[in-house]
């Protein structure tokens, strides 16, 4: 209460001073008043063992910024015809990704790549497929206006949250008064998206938080799969999961974009890139070619179909995919093509492709995907 009443004086205090004085002397830098001030602190814990977390300081968490980001990203009124909304495209059940191989923006169109999976992004730096967009804030402004996403412009969206019921108000309460812009817009956004982060399945309990990575699952005894063996093969030179999708010593990153990972690879997926060139059309360097971020394995057996193209529909084609070892298309990452028998072949058994199954199915993270913060706002 104390705390408000100050603040109140202070702002009070800062716009009494610049009608004075205008622009001719600058206020003090103490005298600004900092954004973590305004709204109720929400810091984020991360898991024990995940890396370090990407907070820009300029965008502190509150509880205000996070309900108002949720509110946004389910938000219909975001797109040019009121028909969607980016929980269209990143559906929580489905750990926010998109069933159609393709995603499907306004007036059907259809866009080149699959929608990606979204948690754990508040360990990544890069974000895209291409990983052409450096932040979060920065990230979510994209879809609105892309022409076959949400196929909006800002100042529309920006008339209508104005208009609205709603948003006045929780802007005010997320920055400290009633405008509404494309930073606030994105800031918001980008707190709700920080909050997502899944960590509770099977594998995190059995191996991180045990902090015994060679911790045993306990084997389900009707299915035909062995989750323990299938750890093994994921982590064996042959199979080679580990190399580009890694597990760390406490069992945390598993791919996604974090610190560790090598973020951009080719996985032979294709012969020829020349429709998406991935990560060199944000570099340009030839060696980038083919190369797509490396997606976490996290939560996989829920966020098909897979690859930047979605060309991958289920988990038995994934793995069919690995055995049978993707293409040598001349920029192929040397893990995908001397893994099993030196020519990218992984000659797996159809006990092993079970197996296989299996573990990658412990890394479904229930909690996370029926977490009711996460869920649509207006549907209460
Ligand atoms: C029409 C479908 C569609 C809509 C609507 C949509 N997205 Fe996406 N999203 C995608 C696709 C496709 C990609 C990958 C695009 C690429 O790599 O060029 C993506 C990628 C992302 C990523 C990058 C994730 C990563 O790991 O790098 C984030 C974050 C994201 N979307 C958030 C949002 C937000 C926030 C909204 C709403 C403002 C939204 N999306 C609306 C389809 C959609
Ligand atoms: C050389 C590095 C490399 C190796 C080895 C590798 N992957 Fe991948 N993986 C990638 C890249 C890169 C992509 C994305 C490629 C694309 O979209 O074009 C990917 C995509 C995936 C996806 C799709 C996820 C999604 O959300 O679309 C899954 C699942 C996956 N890999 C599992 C595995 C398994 C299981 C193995 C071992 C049998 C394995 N990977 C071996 C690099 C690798």
């Amino acid at each position: 209460m104390l705390k408000m009443k100050n603040l109140k004086i202070h702002i009070t205090l800062l716009i009494g001073l610049s009608i004075f004085t205008l622009s001719q002397c600058k206020p003090e830098p103490k005298e600004v008043t900092p954004p973590s001030s305004i709204g109720t602190p929400a810091p984020i814990t991360p898991p024990v063992g995940f890396p370090a977390m990407n907070i820009p300081a300029d965008n502190p968490q509150t509880v205000e910024g996070v309900e108002l980001g949720r509110h946004l990203f389910y938000d219909k009124k975001l797109s040019a015809d009121l028909t969607i909304s980016c929980a269209s495209c990143h559906e929580q059940f489905r750990a926010f990704s998109d069933v159609d191989q393709l995603s499907t923006g306004v007036d059907g169109k259809i866009g080149r790549r699959q929608a990606m999976a979204l948690f754990n992004l508040v360990f990544q730096e890069e974000f895209f497929w291409d990983g052409r967009s450096k932040s979060l804030e920065e990230q979510s402004l994209h879809p609105i206006i892309d022409p076959v996403e949400m196929a909006n412009d800002l100042p529309t969206v920006i008339r209508r949250l104005e208009a609205d019921s709603l948003y006045p108000s929780m802007f005010k309460a997320a920055f400290g008064d009633t405008k509404i812009n494309e930073e606030r817009i994105g800031k918001a956004i980008a707190q709700f998206e920080r909050t997502m982060i899944s960590a509770n399945s099977e594998f995190d309990r059995v191996k991180r938080l045990s902090g015994n990575i060679d911790a045993p699952f306990i084997e389900d005894p009707n299915t035909p799969g062995s989750k323990n063996n299938g750890f093994l093969i994921f982590n064996s030179e042959r199979a080679d999961c580990f190399h580009c999708h890694s597990v760390d010593k406490d069992g945390a990153y598993l791919g996604g974009g974090f610190g560790q990972d090598l973020q951009f690879l080719n996985n032979g997926l294709k012969m020829d890139y020349s429709n998406d060139e991935g990560r060199k059309e944000e570099t340009g360097l030839a060696s980038d070619w083919g190369k797509f971020k490396v997606p976490s394995v996290r939560n996989v057996e829920k966020s098909f179909p897979y690859m930047h193209d979605g060309s991958i529909t289920n988990l038995d084609s994934l793995i069919g995919f690995y055995n049978f070892g993707g293409f040598d298309n001349g920029n192929t990452d040397p893990n995908m093509k001397f893994a099993g028998d030196d020519k990218g072949t992984r000659n797996f058994t159809q006990q092993e492709i079970l197996d296989l199954k299996e573990f990658l199915k412990t890394l479904t993270d229930y909690e996370f995907l029926e977490d009711p913060r996460f869920s649509d706002p207006f549907e209460k």
